[in-house]
């Protein structure tokens, strides 16, 4: 897929495309007035049952495909037009027509951004493993920008960084897990560190996780012949060299002393990579199993927010923490009943060796808290109880943080990725309790609950932090929007609004309070 903005039509596109709602046409002003009263009469003949989607027609001598932006139930405005995008590149690809041309003249940024994205997730495919890598045929979207060309040329460049990284995390996490393996996977993040300038890495082997005690990542790890590793990628996008940074910094110091939770952001991201999960010596019956190769899904969001996160330059303090284990049986398996000493001190029974995620999370929650973080987010494919809660279109998360949790209610929205907020309820937390050790792995009935609580106990002291329970979200078993079958990048997107979102309300804040200091140096 190419696309080509442009001020006003070439002329020389095979076909131009229409979005409509019902009986109005969107973004229409750049139509002429033929072509006005005989789109109108088209859509007027639609009184009878709903239009065909994308039919094409003849308006004022140029070949126009209809495309409907109002079918799907329960998707946002925005979210149909990420759809109608996608349906219509669909179709442009398969009808083989070179050029495509689009009427966003009166678009809203935002709208562009959904449209800009349906086309990008047109383009995806997953076939490395086909015998015949067939090409497909590439499509030119020539958008009609109007007086908007500069701003929507850069949001296209915005957005094609946001893209690679969800096609990054879908790769990942479509690949099969004999071929990503841990190591398979720390190389990945070695050669994305090296060529994303403002990325730095630092990789942990069983040797060191064990010699620091990393003892979740090592207990769950050690049954397998692929070594577990911690990855840790760091981006400071408040170092004085970047245009403003000077005064982030400034008022970061400033803050820190007031209050630990507002000081400089470092939002750190902690994501579960179980690059498989068998479920161990308890083991999981067949049928959920060839799932797992996504039980790294939370490694491989996290893995590509940082890689868009630093390519934009967002000034923001961000680092990942990818936990890689295969969770595997073998003679070095943890054990039923085992119990072992955790990064923060806490000990742990190991009461069922499926529930490993929360495992190894325990050492990346720690990470986070050894690296300095103010907010946390982990995410994680973690339960199989919040795929029966909430199935594959909503996410569940938990969180200590009103201001964080809203965040990514809004951030999801405006990404067009639904985020539940789910209660960290206390009356649980003694079923997390073990005779032996201060907790076991497993919890209330409750399951994606228990497991957040479980989480919670290895969350640093004044830190904001958000769980996302992404075991529905991360890989859909059926065609689902924009996503076939496989991966959905679920979370990459929300991510980075986050990250956005957080480094303009520094910014805003850094700027109302230049003001006032220098208004009162004045009157002194
Ligand atoms: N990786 C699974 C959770 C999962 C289930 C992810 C379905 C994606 C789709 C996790 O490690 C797991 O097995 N959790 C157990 C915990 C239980 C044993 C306490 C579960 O939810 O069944
Ligand atoms: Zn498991
Ligand atoms: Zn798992």
């Amino acid at each position: 897929m190419k696309t080509n903005i442009v001020n006003t039509a070439s002329g020389k596109a095979n076909v131009s495309a229409l979005f409509f709602v019902k009986k109005s046409v969107q973004f229409s002003n750049v139509l002429s007035e033929n072509a006005v009263t005989q789109v109108e009469s088209v859509l007027n003949g639609m009184k009878d049952g709903p239009f065909e989607d994308l039919e094409l027609l003849e308006i004022d001598g140029v070949s126009t495909i209809f495309v409907d932006a109002a079918k799907e139930r329960g998707l946002s405005a925005l979210d149909h037009l990420r759809m109608s995008a996608y349906r219509l590149a669909k179709r442009a690809c398969k009808r083989q027509i070179p050029t495509v041309s689009i009427m966003l003249a009166d678009a809203a940024p935002e709208q562009f951004k959904s449209i800009l994205h349906g086309l990008h997730y047109a383009d995806y495919k997953f076939d490395a493993y086909k015998s015949k890598q067939k090409d497909a045929f590439q499509v030119t979207f020539e958008i009609v920008a109007g007086e908007q060309v500069a701003e929507f040329k850069k949001i296209a460049e915005e957005v094609a960084v946001e893209h690679k990284a969800v096609v990054l995390a879908k790769n990942l996490i479509n690949t099969c897990a004999s071929d990503l393996t841990p190591a398979e996977f720390v190389d990945n993040a070695n050669a994305i560190a090296k060529y994303t300038p403002g990325l730095s890495i630092k990789v942990r082997n069983m040797k060191q996780l064990e010699k620091e005690g990393f003892m979740g990542l090592v207990t769950v790890g050690k049954g397998s012949s692929h070594e577990p590793y911690m990855i840790t990628l760091s981006y400071d996008g408040t170092k004085p060299a970047r245009k403003g940074a000077a005064k982030v910094a400034a008022k970061s110091a400033k803050i820190a002393d007031k209050n630990a939770r507002t000081s400089a952001d470092h939002l750190v991201l902690v994501g579960k990579g179980l690059t498989f999960d068998t479920g161990g010596l308890c083991l999981k019956p067949p049928k959920s199993m060839p799932e797992m190769i996504s039980d790294m899904s939370g490694a491989a969001t996290v893995l590509a927010a940082i890689q868009a996160i630093a390519t934009l330059e967002l000034p923001i303090k961000v680092s990942t923490v990818c936990c890689l284990a295969e969770n595997a049986i073998g003679f070095k398996s943890v054990l039923p009943g085992d119990i072992f000493k955790a990064k923060n001190g806490k000990t742990v029974m190991v009461d069922n060796t499926d529930a490993e995620g929360r495992l190894v999370l325990s050492d990346g929650l720690a990470e986070a808290g050894e690296i300095g973080a103010t907010h946390i987010i982990d995410i994680a494919t973690l339960t199989g109880a919040m795929v029966r809660a909430l199935g594959y279109a909503v996410a569940g998360f938990f969180c200590n943080d009103d201001d964080l949790g809203l965040k990514v209610i809004n951030c999801g929205e405006a990404c067009c990725e639904k985020f539940w907020s789910m209660p960290l309820e206390e009356e649980y937390a003694d079923a997390l309790k073990d005779k032996f050790a201060d907790l076991k792995n497993t919890g209330s009935d409750a399951g994606a609950i228990a497991a957040a609580l479980f989480l919670q106990e290895f969350v640093p002291e004044n830190t904001a932090w958000a769980h996302w329970d992404i075991a529905g979200t991360a890989f859909v078993n059926k065609t689902w929007k924009y996503t076939e079958y496989g991966a959905t990048g679920f979370g990459v997107q929300t991510l980075i609004e986050l990250a956005r979102r957080m480094s303009k309300a520094d910014e805003e804040s850094i700027e109302n309070d230049a003001v006032v200091s220098e208004d009162e140096y004045k009157v002194c």
